[in-house]
């Protein structure tokens, strides 16, 4: 089944250049397929986002995971999966222009809700030439032509360091665009934290790291911990180095869907998990990490994770661990620690 976006690029199929298609952030659907099946067009999927990468390697769809394509090949056309976030937009409309040849078209795709026309706005504001080519089931598809093409792009340039003080930790925290609460300290995180106060050691994942708040702090203040961060987005992964490397801290840190790239067991792992309201899948996700969280703890092993307060955790964690505690609560968050026994 195509998602909205999907089928309206595929209702214009045959207003897309031919040549090499560079497809940006596509949802795991099965429109890579459609996009080959007109003939002269030759798709390469990017995504930053390993979760969809794993979705479309096993619908057998070749793809490139990773924080900017590969340089050293040009496109004759982009395709542009509009996000939600404004700088992460600008983020790969840059990127993408970056990838295509002389005379190469920039194609727009999203939900009227996920910030697109603010988008065409903008472009269209800075002299940009942005025709609209559709539009249906709340999603606009618009072609944009860039006033030029093949400009340089390195990631180094959307990069922002700025410290961040973690109660009486001061970290240097690396902001890109699309990865978690670019630039600062989210209130959640900032509860998870303050309930480590005492001191940590053993293996400790921070799983879904983000920026790398949390690891970096957990590794200022217990020195001795054997760090392993993971996310899986890959901006995210390469923020969190950023902040490692900037903050003076050592840890292993690299991409992973939820556990699928995590090997051996953990003494601590530790997490804001990603959760989004009103998507019932996301609770699949919760349930599946807190089960997986427990085969991944040594005996005696401890998850400690915090969550927005209304989100019913405790029966999750309770069937996965047999024991759950709520260790600190506020308005909007709570934290939870359950034992592997
Ligand atoms: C709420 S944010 C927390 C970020 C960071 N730990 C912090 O506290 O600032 C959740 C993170 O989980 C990541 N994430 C989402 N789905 C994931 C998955 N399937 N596997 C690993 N990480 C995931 C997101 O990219 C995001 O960075």
């Amino acid at each position: 089944m195509l998602t909205a976006p999907s089928q309206l690029v595929l209702r214009n199929l045959e207003r897309l250049p031919a040549g090499d298609l560079l497809v940006v952030n596509p949802p795991a659907d099965g429109l890579a397929h459609e996009l080959a099946e007109r003939g002269d067009i030759v798709p390469h999927l990017f995504t930053q986002d390993m979760a969809d990468a794993r979705a479309l390697q096993a619908q057998r769809t070749p793809v490139e995971f990773a924080a900017v394509p590969a340089a050293g090949k040009s496109y004759a056309g982009a395709l542009l999966f509009h996000p939600k976030e404004k700088a992460l937009a600008d983020f790969l409309l840059f990127l993408a222009r970056s990838r295509l040849s002389a005379g190469g078209s920039l194609w727009l795709v999203g939900e009227n809700k996920g910030g697109i026309r603010s988008t065409e706005k903008r472009l269209r504001d800075a002299g940009i030439a942005v025709d609209k080519l559709d539009s249906a089931r709340h999603c606009q598809l618009v072609k944009v032509t860039p006033k030029s093409t093949g400009a340089a792009f390195a990631l180094e340039d959307w990069l922002e360091v700025l410290e961040i003080e973690v109660g009486d930790t001061v970290l240097a925290v690396a902001a890109l665009p699309g990865v978690f609460s670019a630039g600062r300290l989210d209130d959640g995180t900032a509860l998870l934290l303050e309930t480590f106060d005492a001191p940590i050691s053993g293996r400790v994942l921070d799983m879904g790291c983000g920026a790398g708040l949390i690891g970096a702090t957990l590794k200022r203040r217990n020195p001795g911990i054997d760090l392993e961060m993971v996310d899986s987005n890959a901006v995210a992964v390469v923020a969190s180095e950023w902040t490692l490397r900037e903050s003076g801290l050592a840890g292993k840190v690299h991409a992973s869907d939820g556990f699928s790239a995590v090997n051996g067991s953990f003494d601590w792992i530790v997490s804001n998990p990603p959760f989004h309201d009103g998507i019932a899948t996301d609770y699949h996700f919760t349930e599946k990490f807190i089960a997986d969280a427990r085969t991944m703890l040594k005996p005696g092993g401890r998850l400690r994770i915090v969550a927005n307060a209304h989100l019913k955790y405790v029966p999750h964690i309770d069937r996965a661990f047999g024991n759950c505690r709520t260790i600190a609560e506020n308005t909007r968050f709570r934290v939870y620690e359950a034992v592997r026994r």
